[in-house]
């Protein structure tokens, strides 16, 4: 609850910032990296807004010395990146890059010499193009290449490096790229992103294990992101609708990773899909559910849907129905339409601004799948931030919407769920997937034609907090 007094994170809580390969390094022809899915998506016209790439993108690959200045200027104890597996594999098998290495050992010394605790994830999206050639996630022969790669980066980084994330939300690399099309690689196809989702959690399990045999002691875990699903109304087309949608996001992910088990109720909705979930085979559920350090969270918003033929009776209800599900392939076969509750701020991402969510959500993994270490991986806003005439940018919405999340986790430590880390998206204003350079995530301004960092207000405001370990109330 948001109250007037300083509310304390527990001893040694994990506060960070996290970024990812594609949106902030450009540099993309350096040191003998390969293409990327998203680099043939990005150049694809009409795929992102204006046509924007990360090509150059926050421009972090030449600018490193800068940016871990900067990380440590901010002072918290973790940072969390990702490594560009082209960069690594440029042909995604074989021969690994010495060169695609060292950038990242140079990033890793460089934050333990500031004293910052490197996190590393492993698949931040950005495929090697030849593996996408060859079937990409729809292949079962991507889920061993990601292994070896895995060993690879693990034996490189491991004694510098303890915490590890396998793959950053596999539900927006298999449906978000192969269901509505609106990420690499771009297919709008059902049964296509059904066997990535099982091919994406498999190599999960693989790189467990891989890790782990190349980094004795190790902590790792796999980041997705979750959110609570609401149902427009108590009808039962409304529940029924929330329950799809509620399947597909959150529990064929958790199900799966934390329990060994896919939910029935998915698998039938995807039964006349092919390939789909065909591809699963024996004992592919056992390497999925292998044991997990922690579990990581990335959070943004709770979602509220109504059934298709529902759309006028939650009309009717005040609520707000921004687009119908012909647009929307995904929703159209989840049978499933996105809704706004009336007077909900909306960030101009269109995502609903709830802190509250959060702890429900944590509240809910933590009954359901039991008590176990959680990270939120991912937490922040885009805001319409300017560089005003004194060269400072006030983004105070940022500010709240941080405020009232930090304010969520405490109150889910409080109410017994272990989260033991926070980290905000992020770091830098960066390339937002297809949104382009027009969505601003960062505590820092980046002036895009010159690479300029100002850090913005919420830099500040989110030093402070660290440095206290604490959050300020309001009074
Ligand atoms: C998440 C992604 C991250 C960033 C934020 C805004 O879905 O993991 O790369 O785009 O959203």
């Amino acid at each position: 609850m948001p109250g007037d007094h300083t509310r304390r994170f527990p001893e040694g809580f994990l506060f960070g910032t996290k970024t990812s390969a594609y949106q902030i390094e450009g540099s993309v022809d350096a040191g003998g990296r390969g293409a990327s899915i998203w680099d043939t998506f990005s150049h694809t016209p009409g795929a992102t807004r204006n046509g924007d790439t990360g090509d150059v993108a926050s421009d972090h690959y030449r600018r490193l010395e800068e940016d871990l200045d900067l990380i440590a200027a901010l002072g918290a104890p973790a940072y969390c990146f990702s490594v560009a597996w082209p960069r690594v594999q440029p042909d995604g098998a074989g021969a690994v890059s010495q060169r695609g290495l060292d950038f990242y050992r140079r990033l890793v010394d460089g934050l333990r010499e500031r004293g910052v605790a490197p996190v590393v994830t492993l698949y931040h999206w950005d495929l090697p193009q030849p593996l996408q050639d060859a079937g990409g996630w729809t292949a079962r022969d991507t889920a061993g290449r990601f292994a070896d790669y895995a060993a690879a980066v693990g034996a490189a980084l491991g004694d510098r490096v303890g915490l590890w994330v396998t793959h950053n939300e596999p539900w927006c690399a298999s449906w978000v790229g192969h269901a509505k099309g609106e990420h690499a690689p771009g297919l709008q196809d059902l049964g296509a992103a059904a066997a990535a989702t099982h091919h994406l959690l498999l190599s999960h399990g693989l790189g467990v294990r891989a890790l782990r045999a190349a980094v004795p002691g190790a902590q790792v875990g796999i980041g997705l992101n979750l959110q609570p699903i609401r149902a427009a109304s108590d009808h039962e087309e409304d529940l029924a609708a929330a329950s799809r949608v509620d399947g597909n996001l959150n529990r064929l992910f958790l199900d799966p990773v934390l329990r060994g088990e896919y939910p029935e109720d998915v698998l039938a909705q995807h039964a006349d899909d092919r390939p789909g979930f065909a591809v699963a085979r024996d004992g592919d559920l056992e390497v999925i559910s292998e044991p997990l350090d922690f579990l990581g969270i990335n959070y943004y918003a709770p979602k509220t849907v109504c059934a298709p033929s529902r759309m006028d009776a939650a009309r009717c209800a005040g609520l707000w129905v921004p687009r119908s599900p012909a647009t929307d392939p995904l929703g159209a076969a989840l049978r499933a339409v996105d809704v706004h509750r009336p007077g909900v701020e909306l960030t101009p991402m269109g995502w609903e601004v709830e802190p509250a969510g959060l702890t429900e959500l944590l509240v809910r993994v933590h009954r359901d799948y039991g008590p176990r270490p959680l990270h939120i991986l991912e937490n922040g806003r885009a805001a319409d931030d300017y560089v005003d005439p004194r060269g400072e940018v006030h983004d105070a919405a940022r500010i709240e919407y941080l405020r009232g999340h930090l304010g969520a986790v405490l109150d889910a430590i409080e109410r017994g769920v272990d989260v033991r880390g926070y980290f905000v998206w992020s770091l830098l204003d960066n390339f937002e997937w297809a949104h382009g350079f027009g969505m601003r995530f960062g505590l820092t301004w980046v002036d895009y034609p010159s690479g300029t960092r100002v850090p913005k207000a919420s830099f500040a405001w989110y030093r402070d907090v660290v440095r206290a370990g604490a959050l300020p109330g309001h009074g």
